[in-house]
């Protein structure tokens, strides 16, 4: 096959070279398009638009495969551990045991904040979401650190950078929880997994003992490696975009966060328990809101179902539904909305609809059944998925500075309107 696409307009023809990835899907490069015949491409919400070549993450939406790294999402979810996942993703390469041991002991020896960012807390109103506390603290991040605002730093200083983010935002995570509840916030303890401190920093009071769960805190390593990258998702696209102006590396993670939070990307977790709440609470049957999601004169979407690139089925949410009978049972919790987000996939997927839009259940569909059974209040879940992501978020901005992508900046036809004159205020 040709490795050349051609493009005929009116009297001009482009030449784009079509450039071919490791898993043989094809691109053609339209950087030359504009110069050579006047056009420049138009996809509203980048449907079927590269914006980088990555060495990251590997999706097929039609097949269900993700792999992080050249590994199955499978196998890392199954053998793997949290922490060991971030460094694969921000390095490259699984760790060796002694590169694994050193990486933990960085990242365990940084978990404190300053102690001036706890105030900030006290100034934050009770109801605060913790995604607003969360975006907002990691971007006053940047201020406690003015040596890390050049992202062309050295790979030392940038390192810094990356083991503090991982290292401090379970603390800013859980400590906005503290504050959502009022009680004391609870500091780190270095004698801890990365995930059994979180949780710990979670759920321990000074009024009780406390031992974190063996159980909770593998259930919850495991949600963590199955939200850490998912290539060129909206935040990770919008983590990228942010930093290729090379603003510093905290601010272009709190602009994820940002991204992340609304109810279509990873606030869906939110927006699923309440809709299964809410199902519940009106009796429990699907039907009713299985063609409320189907009228186009209402707003209402099944959330949790539907996903941009997977046409087939989420492998994430394969793996989730199976650990939530697992956890739930361990654990002795009964969820009454876990069988009606059972037989609401059962009918959905039976429903002319969803298999004409090849809609599935994506990640989030039976994420927050887990995460209500590990005691996680609602309004974290989605603090919970920037937990996961965040190696992901960084490995993406890390990428797009070693590759020396440019600043991120389309084109758009403008349709408003033409010149006119200006009209004084007076004549108006
Ligand atoms: N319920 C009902 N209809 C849906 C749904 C849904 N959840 N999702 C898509 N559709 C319909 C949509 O109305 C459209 O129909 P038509 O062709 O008749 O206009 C068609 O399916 C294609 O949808 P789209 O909105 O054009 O697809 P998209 O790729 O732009 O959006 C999505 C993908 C995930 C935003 C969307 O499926 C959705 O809103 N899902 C619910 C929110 C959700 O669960 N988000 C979490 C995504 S997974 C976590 C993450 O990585 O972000």
């Amino acid at each position: 096959m040709s490795d050349k696409a051609k493009i005929t307009f009116g009297e001009k023809t482009c030449e784009l070279p079509v450039i071919l990835g490791t898993e043989e899907e094809r691109a053609f490069d339209i950087s030359k398009l504009r110069g050579d015949t006047g056009l420049i491409t138009l996809d509203i919400g980048f449907k079927n638009t590269g914006s980088t070549q990555s060495k990251i993450t590997f999706l097929d939406g039609e097949k269900g495969i993700l792999r992080y790294r050249g590994y199955s999402i499978e196998d890392l979810a199954e053998k793997s551990t949290f922490l060991e996942v971030a460094h694969l993703l921000i390095h490259g390469e699984l760790p060796s045991a002694k590169v694994f041991e050193d990486f933990s002991k960085d990242i365990t020896t940084h978990t404190l904040i300053h102690e001036d960012m706890k105030r900030f807390y006290e100034a934050y109103p009770s109801k605060a979401h913790p995604m607003g506390i969360l975006a907002s603290m990691v971007s006053a991040m940047s201020t406690f650190y003015p040596g890390s605002q050049d992202p062309n730093r050295e790979a030392e200083s940038i390192n810094r950078t990356i083991i503090r983010l991982l290292a401090k935002i379970p603390t800013i995570s859980a400590w906005a929880y503290k504050n959502s509840v009022g009680h004391p916030v609870v500091y780190p303890r270095n004698s801890y997994s990365y995930v059994q401190n979180f949780v710990n920093m979670m759920f321990s009071l000074p009024t009780e003992d406390y031992e974190p769960d063996p159980l909770v805190v593998d259930a919850l390593d495991k949600l963590l490696i199955l939200h850490a990258d998912h290539e060129q998702n909206c935040s990770a696209a919008a983590v990228r975009i942010a930093g290729s102006s090379r603003c510093n590396l905290y601010s272009a993670i709190s602009t994820g966060v940002t991204a992340l939070w609304g109810p279509l990307h990873g606030g869906a977790n939110q927006a699923v328990i309440e809709m299964l709440d809410a199902i519940h609470a009106d009796g429990g049957g699907p039907d009713k809101w299985i063609e409320k999601a189907k009228d186009k004169d209402d707003e209402f979407r099944l959330m949790g179902f539907g996903h941009r690139v997977y046409k087939n089925f989420d492998p994430r949410a394969k793996i989730i539904k199976k650990a939530c009978d697992g956890v739930l049972s361990a654990l002795g919790v009964t969820d009454p909305v876990l069988d009606i987000a059972r037989h609401l996939e059962e009918v959905a997927l039976r429903d002319d609809y969803f298999i004409e839009r090849n809609l599935y259940p994506n990640v989030d569909f039976y994420s927050g059944i887990i995460y209500r059974a590990l005691g996680i209040p609602t309004d974290m879940f989605t603090v919970m998925f920037a937990l996961g992501r965040l190696p992901g978020w960084i490995a993406q901005w890390k990428e797009m500075i070693e590759n020396k992508e440019p600043i991120g900046r389309p084109r758009q036809i403008y349709t408003g309107a033409p010149h006119r004159p200006y009209v004084p205020l007076s004549k108006r």
